[in-house]
């Protein structure tokens, strides 16, 4: 049986099973083309691979595409699973490292570290001054996140430990969430009352342009945006003219519509802190996700149910009905 990687693993993790032939470029990545030819019985792939209806009817071996991402949106799911292909990808792992990397920009953002580090550079600095490059209180502050699930749940805790009051917006109230001290309140009123708003929900239909032109305009002017969940929950021209006429004060994006592209309006766009998709992006995490990943593909050709199985109603998978 094979197991196609779409691109190199780190050195620590490579597939412990001798059954199976492993097909992974020494680098960049497999195209679509390559692994048609190659005719997997499992896939392990990026959140920049796209597994769409096309592909997954290209692929009549495959039994299972193991995600290395929490966040399923580059994989139609449910066309995988009427063709009975196991969906996985690696919640948990990446919780604190994606949480960290949220308070980074969140710290960041309000307080303006970005210009500071490019005045400093620049040469142009002039020595201490009373007003130069104020930003914004963190502590006594209010931090509305949106989607309170592993990684919404952990920004809370470290917001807590900042002093900052919580608010949330979910489908339905989370259990736990007042224990975090984080009180439930609809979307639009979330924007209304939160100095900064953090993205943590996944991308579905549902959640396309969740914040949309008119729900950017209920946010209070002095407020920051916060995106480490992915670009497309966003406006992204509406947040540009909102940053643009100062209708709102900042943001903080990792994560961007057309990704690795990054449009230049946002480039231009003043007080914004940007980082290229780093949520995750520390070696324990990045290790740990990989290896659950190659994990969950291995046993489901072995035949074991994956711990990390999404659509359990492809278990057993096709070829072990
Ligand atoms: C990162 O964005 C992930 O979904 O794991």
């Amino acid at each position: 049986m094979k197991l196609a990687v779409t691109s190199p693993l780190p050195v620590a993790v490579q597939p412990r099973a001798p059954e199976l032939t492993v097909v992974q470029p020494a680098s960049g990545r497999l195209t679509a083309a390559e692994l048609i030819a190659c005719q997997p019985d499992a896939l392990v792939c990026l959140l920049s691979d796209r597994v769409d209806d096309a592909l997954l009817e290209a692929l009549p071996r495959l039994q299972v595409v193991a995600n290395v991402a929490v966040g399923l949106d580059n994989i139609d799911v449910a066309a995988a699973t009427s063709r009975g292909v196991c969906v996985t990808n690696t919640p948990d792992v990446l919780t604190d490292a994606t949480a960290e990397l949220t308070l980074a920009l969140l710290l960041a953002t309000a307080r303006r570290l970005t210009e500071g580090e490019q005045l400093v550079r620049s040469g142009q600095w002039r020595g201490w001054a009373l007003d130069l490059l104020l930003g914004v209180p963190i502590a006594g502050s209010t931090l509305g996140i949106v989607g309170l699930g592993r990684i919404g749940g952990k920004v809370a805790q470290l917001g807590r430990a900042l002093g900052m009051q919580l608010c949330y917006a979910a489908p339905r109230p989370v259990a736990g969430a007042a224990a975090l001290g984080a009180v439930y309140l609809p979307l639009r009123e979330l924007l209304r009352q939160a100095d900064f708003v953090s993205l943590h929900c996944p991308l579905r239909a549902g959640t396309r342009t969740l914040l949309d032109r008119d729900a950017l305009a209920l946010m209070k002017p002095s407020a920051i945006l916060l995106n480490t969940a992915r670009g497309e929950l966003v406006d992204e021209d509406a947040l540009c003219e909102m940053l643009e006429t100062g209708r709102l004060w900042a943001a903080g994006l990792d994560v961007f519509c057309n990704e690795p592209q990054v449009s230049p309006r946002i480039l231009a766009c003043p007080r914004i802190t940007l980082a290229p998709h780093l949520g995750s992006a520390t070696t324990k995490a990045r290790t740990q996700m990989a290896e659950l990943a190659i994990d969950a593909a291995v046993s489901v050709l072995r035949g074991q149910p994956p711990k990390t199985l999404v659509n359990q109603a492809a278990w057993p998978p096709r070829g072990q009905r």
